[in-house]
């Protein structure tokens, strides 16, 4: 599973580019205005860290809006993929800029009929918001279950990107149910990662490497040659 962080922060994206972790990026003008940078010069930065699929959200609600920022925001950078919201405009825009070779995410994704549409329109990728359904009493695994057997049973190319994830076990179950992609925030990126008894074993292994008498723990100091022959 491809692993994409939600943010527009280049601290965050640099940190988690370092790890090998991410694959791409997601914004959307929340996590954009959050940065309070100019708008383009900061997505064309984020694509030059992340050298993969980078999200950026169209401001506007109608499909000839849509289309007009998408085409420019497209001709940004190799690496921009535009976002359109799940609404009927949203799917008219998608269209039109899929028909244009122009690469779409489609987002604000809730419902199994809202993704059906999206692949219909030609979305490179579909954003269902797992977190948000959750958040509401409703089940947003059940969500991405239901897209992936939809999109199974007609080969649909439209790639199932989680998004609105809330914590590690949303990554870990839509990579189970076989979801393409995963858009995390830093910090569950990080959860990920940490895990208590590893820690504890790290902490032991070294303590017990503290016991062993130095004459024990020589090793050479030369750095070693570029290909030792002994
Ligand atoms: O960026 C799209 C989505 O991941 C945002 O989710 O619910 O955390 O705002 P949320």
């Amino acid at each position: 599973m491809k692993i994409f962080l939600d943010s527009a922060n280049l601290t965050e994206i640099r940190e988690a580019k370092a790890w090998g972790a991410i694959d791409g990026v997601t914004t959307n003008p929340t996590l954009v205005a959050k940065e309070g940078r100019e708008f383009f010069p900061l997505l064309k930065e984020i694509c030059g860290v992340v050298q993969g699929p980078v999200s950026m959200e169209t401001t506007c609600r109608d499909a000839e809006g849509m289309i007009r920022e998408g085409r420019v925001f497209a001709a940004l950078d190799p690496h921009i993929v535009v976002k359109c919201p799940l609404t009927k405009e949203g799917l008219r825009a998608t269209r039109q800029l899929t028909n244009e070779q122009i690469r779409v995410n489609v987002t604000l994704c809730f419902s199994a009929s809202q993704a059906l549409l999206a692949a219909k329109a030609g979305a490179c990728f579909v954003s269902p918001f797992v977190g948000r359904l959750d958040d509401i009493s409703g089940d947003g695994m059940g969500l991405i279950r239901d897209i992936k057997a939809i999109y199974a049973n007609y080969a649909f190319s439209t790639q199932i990107l989680v998004a609105s994830v809330r914590h590690p076990m949303h990554v870990v179950e839509a990579a189970k149910l076989g979801a393409d992609i995963a858009t995390m925030p830093f910090a569950v990126l990080d959860a990920l990662v940490t895990h208590p008894l590893t820690a504890a074993g790290l902490d032991r292994f070294l303590q017990d490497w503290e016991r062993l008498p130095a004459s024990a723990k020589t090793w050479k100091t030369a750095e070693p040659s570029a290909r030792d022959t002994r």
